[in-house]
């Protein structure tokens, strides 16, 4: 079928997100039976949020570049546990990938032929005999010219965490664009960095990646800051020339503008979401 090829970027920002019970019910109301039991195990309050705004980015996505109704969606997983969805006749093929951590949950959406993994990732700032602890222990996942970067001699311990947690976001991304998730060896993936420096809603295309030794060119990756300290890396195969370079902000009435109620309101469900635990400094 004929199609045109799009690249969807969108992101919730989860901090500012204070679900009313009203709110809970629409959401977990749009969603699968299985998920909704997914996300009713965890036990903070922020990590089922994350979870859930992360569920109705890739079914909004799905809806709005398929055509269907929102309820009609069917969301797969691989083994791995990768989600994805199968394209009937007269729709587009809809490859996506969401990641939440922290305040943000993100997707990266691709109408076409397209592998695509992404990742958001905070830093972490550590320092003194905690940072030491922490680069002994990760060494062993990084390749050498990887570590050669993360631990350039003119570099601060804050320049350090920066491009430790820069890499691993563009680790993850690759792993989660091809499936396999944290089960690949992560040292044998190595990333090529060339433009180091980095800030605010800055886009940068020019990372490489060797695979076992062998040079991927045929990959891309596109990184940008959400925020000072919060990198996101979209990895695409094959490379893809489209460039969004934006993520563009939802609001929770955009999340759910097409959703559909797919099962019935479950009154405990919601009492048990608003008594789980708030994290520390969070609501
Ligand atoms: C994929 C993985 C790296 C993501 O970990 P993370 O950085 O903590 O989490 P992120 O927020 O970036 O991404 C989580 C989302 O990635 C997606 N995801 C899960 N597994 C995935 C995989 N193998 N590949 C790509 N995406 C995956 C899911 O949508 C998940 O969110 P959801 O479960 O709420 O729907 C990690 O879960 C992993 O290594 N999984 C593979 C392990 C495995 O094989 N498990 C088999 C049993 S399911």
């Amino acid at each position: 079928m004929n199609y045109n090829r799009r690249s969807v970027r969108w992101i919730f920002d989860c901090s500012k997100w204070y679900p009313t019970r009203q709110d809970w019910i629409v959401a977990s109301t749009s969603i699968q039976v299985e998920e909704k039991e997914r996300i009713g195990k965890f036990f903070f309050k922020r990590d089922a949020k994350n979870s859930m705004a992360g569920r109705l980015l890739m079914r909004k996505f799905l809806t709005v570049y398929s055509g269907l109704h929102w309820k009609d969606i069917q969301i797969f997983r691989t083994e791995h546990g990768k989600p994805y969805f199968v394209n009937g006749n007269d729709i587009p093929p809809l490859n996506f990938n969401i990641s939440h951590q922290g305040n943000y949950a993100i997707l990266a959406g691709e109408v076409g032929d397209v592998s695509v993994g992404v990742d958001i990732m905070t830093v972490e700032y550590k320092s003194g005999n905690g940072l030491s602890e922490f680069l002994r222990l990760m060494h062993k996942q990084f390749s050498a010219d990887e570590w050669n970067i993360v631990t350039k001699k003119d570099y601060s311990e804050k320049e350090i965490c920066r491009m430790f947690y820069r890499i691993w976001c563009l680790k993850e991304s690759y792993l989660k664009a091809i499936g396999t998730g944290l089960t690949e060896s992560l040292k044998e993936i190595s990333f090529n960095i060339k433009d180091e420096q980095i800030q605010k809603n800055q886009f940068i295309t020019s990372t490489e990646i060797t695979v076992r030794g062998e040079r991927l060119d045929n990959w891309s990756f596109h990184e940008i800051m959400i925020d000072n300290d919060t990198f996101a890396a979209v990895a695409l195969f094959p490379k893809n020339e489209v460039l969004i370079n934006k993520f563009q902000p939802l609001t929770f009435e955009e999340l759910v503008n097409e959703a559909e109620e797919i099962i019935p309101v479950d009154p405990v469900y919601c009492d048990t979401f608003f008594n789980k635990e708030n994290l520390p400094n969070s609501k």
